[in-house]
């Protein structure tokens, strides 16, 4: 059975990452590695490991001693966090990616896992239905070190062969683990709101589309790309993924069919300025012609499992 570490894996999507992989493959099998001192007690059947991943050596002498094969790399700041500190961002976003890339050129990790975003696109990026391949001139640094690192998952593959496959997953939508820092986070914020009171001021206009998507597409997406077999995995950049989209108001109203008398307001913020580059919709043609890709959840169907599922006590 192959070694797995996730690094980054107290976050938002490593967590649900973690949980599903040791069904798979068995919890001894999949370390769960973050630069938290502890393991969260939802991790806590198998191995943690405290590990920066900007700590080069440490990654290197973790990876090789204990015969990792695939490593997913989630850790990251994500758009608005990184544009409060944009140096930083580009160095925690860039550095990991090629202490893993190497390890992989010199053939200690066999497969890599490294997340991309819709934050690759710009302003000057068709919209709706977002192509594949298309213009792409992120204005955000969380898009710029995404799209960079594009290029070098690419290059790698192309130069040195490695086995690198990633998604450009659009907001993540989840009830496990709170969402750390994105522009998107307030699709998630909205149903704790709703439940604890019924009342939301909404950091984005209410006719801001942008593509969403359900946790549990997004890990069995992550997991189907990497079972996918090497020949039908085309896209070595990294692939278009659509779930639902929707604007805050959309998402409102499909909220107020189960809490009539929930209420939201919307006082746009500077993250405002990062969804309007965003695209309102994906095509994500390539990834269901290549591995056969198609979502499980639309928007009404996500808005009821989050409304039973969020736990309000998780924000203290
Ligand atoms: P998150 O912020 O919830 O989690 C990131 C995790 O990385 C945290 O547990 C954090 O402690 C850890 N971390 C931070 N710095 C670290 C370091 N130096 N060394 C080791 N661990 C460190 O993020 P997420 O939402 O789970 O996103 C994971 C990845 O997916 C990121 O690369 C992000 O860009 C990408 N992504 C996420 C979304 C989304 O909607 N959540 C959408 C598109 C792409
Ligand atoms: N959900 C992410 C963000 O808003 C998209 O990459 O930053």
């Amino acid at each position: 059975m192959s070694k797995i570490l996730i690094i980054g894996a107290c976050g938002q999507i490593g967590t649900e990452l973690v949980l599903e992989l040791r069904k798979l493959k068995g919890a001894e099998n999949v370390i769960a590695g973050d630069v938290r001192d502890e393991c969260p007690a939802i991790l806590a059947d198998g191995p943690y490991v405290k590990m920066d991943i900007l700590d080069r050596a440490f990654v290197r002498e973790y990876i090789i001693e204990n015969h990792v094969d695939e490593v997913y790399l989630l850790a990251a700041l994500l758009s608005a966090t990184a544009e409060k500190n944009p140096d930083f961002a580009w160095r925690l976003n860039m550095e990991g990616l090629f202490t893993i890339l190497d390890l992989a050129k010199e053939k200690y990790v066999k497969k890599i896992f490294w997340p991309s975003s819709i934050a690759v696109f710009g302003p000057t990026t068709p919209r709706y239905n977002t192509p594949q391949y298309t213009v792409m001139e992120p204005s955000t640094v969380y898009g710029i070190s995404k799209q960079a690192g594009e290029r070098w998952c690419e290059y790698y593959f192309n130069k040195f062969g490695v086995d690198v496959r990633s998604i450009r997953y659009p907001g993540l939508i989840s009830y496990t683990s709170l969402p750390g820092g994105g522009t998107t986070d307030y699709a998630v914020d909205i149903f704790y709101q709703a439940k604890l009171k019924k009342d939301y001021t909404c950091f984005l206009r209410d006719d801001s589309a942008l593509p969403m998507m359900y946790m549990a597409d997004a890990i069995r997406a992550t997991i189907e790309l990497m079972e996918a077999p090497a020949e039908k995995v085309r896209v070595r950049s990294s692939y278009n993924l659509s779930g639902c989209s929707f604007t805050p108001a959309q998402l409102t109203a499909a909220i107020r069919v189960h809490r009539p008398d929930f209420n939201v307001s919307y006082v746009p913020d500077f993250r405002q300025q990062i969804a309007d580059s965003w695209p309102a919709s994906i095509d994500d043609s390539s990834a269901r012609n290549d591995w056969g890709w198609k979502e499980h959840f639309g928007t009404a169907e996500m808005v009821e499992i989050m409304l039973e599922n969020v736990d309000p006590s998780k924000l203290n």
